[in-house]
């Protein structure tokens, strides 16, 4: 029985490292073509592979990255268990992205950036944190992490989700009843939401209309749940003040997108946190260990939530 490492060769490298320490009876394959079929027990990948189904015995497909929507339940076999990333280096850079966007826009420095190519030396009027509301789309475990960076700068914090949570400090909102009045009291909105199909298009003219006028977006979630046109008009119109954009849909944007050379706009590329493979590969070792103790992965998606 082997584990299949479905990625490139850097990782591959401390993986093979990792698991040759931790897990020794269970050889990582890179090239599965002289392996039977039935030898491959777990798979890390960043997308499913074509015809998973010939892979009789395989128990748990591990993801590369913190989302899973690009792995469709239609070709998982509902048997196998897929499990998202969860380790320490995608929470720290998650954290330390959305840290810097909010800053950014709570300081106005793109603002700054473009008074700068113009030679021009003059504040803008500013708030105090105390002032800046942030709200956060997700409650999830980065979303958690987020929430105790952002904390010691005051900012009023609140958090919207699916189903009802409590974090202390935080103003919880949830369910469909809950998202106006947490818009309604949001200066600077975090998406941090996995993508499904009650969050696809979620971030469209009519939410942006609902944030009090001057907001901003910091957009870390996927792009398929952003209004690309949507988000230009409430810049352009003056009620949004700014945005912070790190995933799109399409990536890349064609060149001609109107968001690369928006003055509000700053585009990054899918480059928010970034599955850091030393600590990925504790993290799916752990988890394997945790498999055959007979307990959940860490990460462990619910198929049917689709997260
Ligand atoms: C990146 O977007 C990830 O899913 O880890």
């Amino acid at each position: 029985m082997v584990f299949w490492f479905n990625s490139d060769r850097e990782r591959g490298r401390v993986f093979a490292e990792a698991f040759a320490r931790e897990l020794p009876d269970l050889p990582l394959v890179t090239d599965i073509s002289e392996h039977d079929p039935d030898e491959i027990l777990y798979i890390l990948t960043w997308t499913a592979p074509p015809d998973l189904h010939r892979f009789r015995n395989l128990k748990v497909v591990f993801s590369i990255g913190a989302g899973v929507d690009q792995f469709k339940s239609e070709i998982l076999p509902p048997k196998v268990m897929l499990v998202r990333m969860v380790e320490d280096g995608i929470i720290r850079m998650m954290q330390e992205y959305v840290t810097l966007a909010v800053l950014a826009l709570h300081r106005k420095l793109k603002a700054y950036v473009g008074q700068q190519a113009d030679a021009v030396w003059q504040s803008v009027p500013v708030r105090q944190a105390a002032e800046q509301r942030v709200g956060i789309l997700g409650l999830g475990m980065l979303a958690g992490a987020v929430i105790e960076r952002l904390k010691p700068f005051g900012f009023p914090l609140a958090a919207w989700s699916r189903s009802e949570r409590q974090v202390e400090g935080v103003e919880c909102y949830h369910g469909q009843e809950g998202l106006t009045p947490f818009l309604a009291r949001t200066d600077i909105l975090i998406c941090l939401l996995p993508l499904t199909q009650e969050t696809e298009g979620l971030l469209d003219a009519r939410l942006f209309e609902t944030l009090p006028a001057g907001a901003a977006l910091v957009h870390v979630g996927r792009g398929a749940q952003l209004d690309h046109d949507a988000l230009i008009a409430a810049l352009d119109a003056g009620h949004l003040s700014g945005a912070i954009v790190d995933v799109t849909e399409p990536e890349p944007l064609p060149p001609e997108h109107g968001f690369w050379r928006h003055p509000k706009i700053i585009l990054t590329p899918h480059i928010a946190s970034v599955t850091q493979p030393e600590t990925a590969a504790r993290a799916v070792i752990n988890n394997i260990k945790r498999h055959r103790d007979g307990l959940d992965p860490i990460g462990l998606v619910d198929r049917e939530r689709g997260y």
